[in-house]
């Protein structure tokens, strides 16, 4: 009509202004308020990283310390929440328990239904990053029939995490500091990507000034799909379906073939057209840990380093820039630390909370900030009269 720009699947539409994450797709560069994803992996951690998406700058050590104590104080959930969890199925899948009970929590606090309030604003983002962790152990706790296991205030947030997935009453749990490392940054890694599918549902959801945990639960919905957040439980699966070193070649070039709807999961990337810099780093995790746990010989692991590599050497990949992304190297950790893959996609989204909450944040603050309604080129029907029933 001229009227709109026509831009399905929102592939060159700015949707709009944030100072929070910058992407360079074509550079391979990724910086969370001007910070390079590599020093703050290397050097940060997971909850001064929230910190910084939240407040836009790196905390001081007073400031920092306290912001964690806020959160490890937050990390119980209502003891009637219990019920929504055992209300599930016992083989439901995680991310459906994640959907249903983080939504669930907009009942709880009615208080959050103020987003004009920022003291409202401020305690909700606190609840959603302390909770989530909580949360997502209690979906994978209840899916294997073990007894959910209670938040502990003296562990750092991937300790307790681990501490909340794996300990059980019947013997003591002890952390091991690399694997707390490397889960820390693996929520690290995927705190923030800017206008990604699940963030633009967030934020689109909130555009209405619904309750925030109804929004999270939005965007954990979207988050769900192997396109998205799905991709890393897809692509161990896939890594496992492959099986052996041999079968390579087999898969290689059934993504190649345009008949064939197959795709390699953990490749590719609608933005990096060039190496994901998140991949560097988790690749880099991925070794340290399979040293840690002397799995080297894992055959998972085999299959993955040899199709990155015979992937890498095809000229299909190169030329269309797929090259491994993060959810590529992050399902080999998580499966090296015991996770069973329906619990990758729940980790990335506890992981993305922050992200989302920050973008969350961000919109609510703004100046004159106005409901979502993206407009749409009708092609259906022309104006008709109705006909009756028996005249059909
Ligand atoms: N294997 C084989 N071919 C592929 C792949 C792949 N993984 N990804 C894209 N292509 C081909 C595709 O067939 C198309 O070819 P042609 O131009 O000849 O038709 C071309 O590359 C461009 O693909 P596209 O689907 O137009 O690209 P997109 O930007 O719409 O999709 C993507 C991006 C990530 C959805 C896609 O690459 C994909 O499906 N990858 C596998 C799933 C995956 O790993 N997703 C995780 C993304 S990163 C984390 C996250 O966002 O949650």
């Amino acid at each position: 009509t001229g009227m709109f720009t026509y831009d399905p699947s929102f592939t060159s539409t700015a949707s709009c202004d944030s100072e929070i994450t910058y992407i360079d797709g074509e550079e391979g560069v990724l910086l969370h308020r001007g910070y390079p994803i590599d020093q703050l992996a290397g050097k940060s951690h997971f909850l001064e990283v929230c910190y910084l998406l939240l407040y836009g700058e790196l905390p001081d050590a007073a400031k920092l310390e306290k912001f964690e104590t806020l959160v490890t104080r937050h990390t119980m959930v209502h003891e009637q929440m219990h019920r929504f969890f055992t209300g599930y199925r016992r083989d439901a899948h995680p991310m459906a328990i994640m959907v249903g009970t983080v939504g669930a929590m907009s009942a709880f606090y009615h208080d959050s239904t103020d987003v004009n309030d920022p003291h409202q604003r401020e305690v909700a983002s606190i609840r959603l990053i302390a909770k989530m962790p909580t949360i997502a152990a209690m979906a994978y706790k209840y899916t294997i029939g073990q007894p959910f296991v209670y938040p502990r205030n003296d562990l750092d947030y991937a300790s307790n995490f681990l501490r909340m997935c794996f300990a059980v009453p019947a013997e003591e749990y002890q952390v091991n500091p690399i694997l707390a490392r490397a889960m820390d940054r693996i929520f690290t890694l995927h705190a923030d990507h800017e206008q990604n599918a699940s963030t633009s549902t967030v934020r689109l959801a909130s555009s209405s000034g619904a309750n925030p945990f109804a929004c999270i639960a939005a965007g954990i919905a979207c988050l769900w799909g192997p396109a998205h957040g799905g991709a890393n439980q897809a692509c161990l699966e896939m890594l496992r379906e492959i099986g052996t070193v041999d079968k390579i070649p087999e898969y290689i070039a059934r993504a190649k073939d345009k008949n064939d709807p197959f795709r390699l999961m953990g490749f590719g990337h609608r933005v990096y057209k060039n190496f994901d810099p998140r991949a560097t780093v988790m690749k880099e995790s991925a070794d340290e840990v399979l040293d840690l746990l002397g799995i080297e010989d894992n055959p998972t692991l085999q299959v993955a380093k040899e199709l990155e590599k015979q992937a890498l050497a095809d000229p299909y990949f190169t030329e269309k820039k797929l090259f491994p992304n993060v959810d590529f190297y992050s399902g080999i950790i998580l499966e090296a630390m015991g996770f069973p893959t329906s619990m990758f996609t729940p980790i990335f989204a506890l992981s993305r909370t922050i992200g989302w909450v920050s973008q969350w944040k961000e919109m609510i603050e703004e100046p004159g900030m106005r409901i979502g309604r993206p407009r749409q080129l009708y092609i259906g029907a022309t104006a008709r009269d109705y006909i009756d029933v028996e005249n059909r």
